[in-house]
């Protein structure tokens, strides 16, 4: 049987309302009564209904957020700035991980539909935004994160990639290095195809330069292993001197490829370079030279541009685009 509020009011001998009140505003309420109402919640094994509460209160307090993959370390920072700044406004973030797969995507997008959240954050799996159009129709706002839209009617947060592919592949160029593999990814996805499309204006500016691309099907540490260890199988003549990974996870796995599992040296033999700059990047075997995004700071802005959205719906889109941030280490000679 389903325990009610006025079932706890009766056992602490109080209101309804004081109920409410200890559970919404107890500085309202004496430390005495909140600790009654509190001990009858925990004797009746009392849950509070946020849907019904949040349908009387008319507005949801709560954001959904659909990621391309919960187990990269960049979303879930992502994910932290987002929180963290839902917390402050009194809001709530709902994970959805759509692993780039658009159907989970859009399966994402209906449930937090139905759930009537207050916003959408959406780090797209694709270019068809037709399912995040459905739902802004129905008075749902979305925001891109991690990917721009300009000239869409979206706003979006996200680091110019094109900028960061630029970076990562001058710098390899300035170490002295003239043959670069791009490894990492589909270019179905933009993030990779703006980081290559960078990649390749750096390298022609260079005489003698070149860049090839080893796509994977994922942007994850096995898949980037099993590119590493191709390249390492290659005779020494085929092989790149650099390689700019699509991601530090698939930095990770190149390198286990290298040096853990072949007999190559980096950066001696191949100087090596990612893209995020996560956490556990400077503690690889070789610390790992990468491009930094400000992922909290892209979540945490990604949910005020949607909160204030939400407040006006008529707010024009917005493009909020940052600078990309080359980190050096050992893995390039840093
Ligand atoms: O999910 C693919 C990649 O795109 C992530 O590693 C991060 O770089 C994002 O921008």
């Amino acid at each position: 049987m389903t325990v009610s509020i006025r079932d706890v009011a009766t056992r602490a001998g109080v209101s309804v309302g004081t109920v409410s009140n200890v559970l919404n505003r107890p500085k309202a309420v004496s430390d005495a009564t909140v600790d009654r109402v509190r001990q009858a919640i925990d004797d009746l094994g009392y849950v509070r209904n946020d849907a019904a509460r949040q349908l009387r209160a008319g507005r949801s307090t709560t954001v959904g957020l659909i990621v391309l993959d919960a187990g990269n370390p960049f979303f879930a920072d992502v994910a932290r700035g987002a929180e963290d700044a839902a917390a402050q406004r009194g809001l709530s973030v709902l994970l959805g991980n759509s692993d780039e797969r658009r159907d989970r995507e859009d399966a994402y997008l209906a449930l937090f539909e139905e759930q009537r959240v207050r916003g959408v954050l959406l780090s797209p799996s694709s270019e068809t935004l037709a399912a995040a159009r459905r739902l802004r129709d129905h008075g749902i706002p979305v925001v891109l994160v991690d990917r721009t839209a300009p000239g869409s009617d979206f706003s979006s947060v996200a680091v110019d990639d094109i900028r960061g592919g630029s970076i990562a592949a001058g710098h390899l160029l300035e170490q002295g290095r003239r043959r670069i593999a791009f490894v990492g990814g589909q270019r179905s996805l933009r993030q990779v195809a703006d980081r290559f499309a960078g990649a390749e204006r750096a390298v022609a500016k260079v005489e003698g330069a070149h860049i090839e691309r080893l796509p994977t099907d994922q942007l994850t540490v096995l898949a980037g292993r099993d590119a590493g260890a191709e390249i390492a199988a290659r005779a020494p003549e085929d092989r790149p001197d650099a390689i700019f990974a699509a991601n530090d996870l698939v930095a990770v796995g190149v390198m286990q490829a290298l040096v853990m599992m072949g007999s190559l040296r980096v950066p001696e033999d191949i100087a090596l370079i990612g893209y995020d700059d996560i956490a556990f990047a400077q503690s690889t075997v070789v610390p790992l030279t990468s491009i930094r995004q400000p992922a909290q700071l892209i979540g945490s802005t990604a949910l005020d541009v949607l909160a204030a959205l939400a407040d006006d719906p008529t707010r024009a889109a917005e493009t909020i685009e940052y600078e990309p941030e080359l980190i050096v280490r050992e893995s390039t000679g840093g």
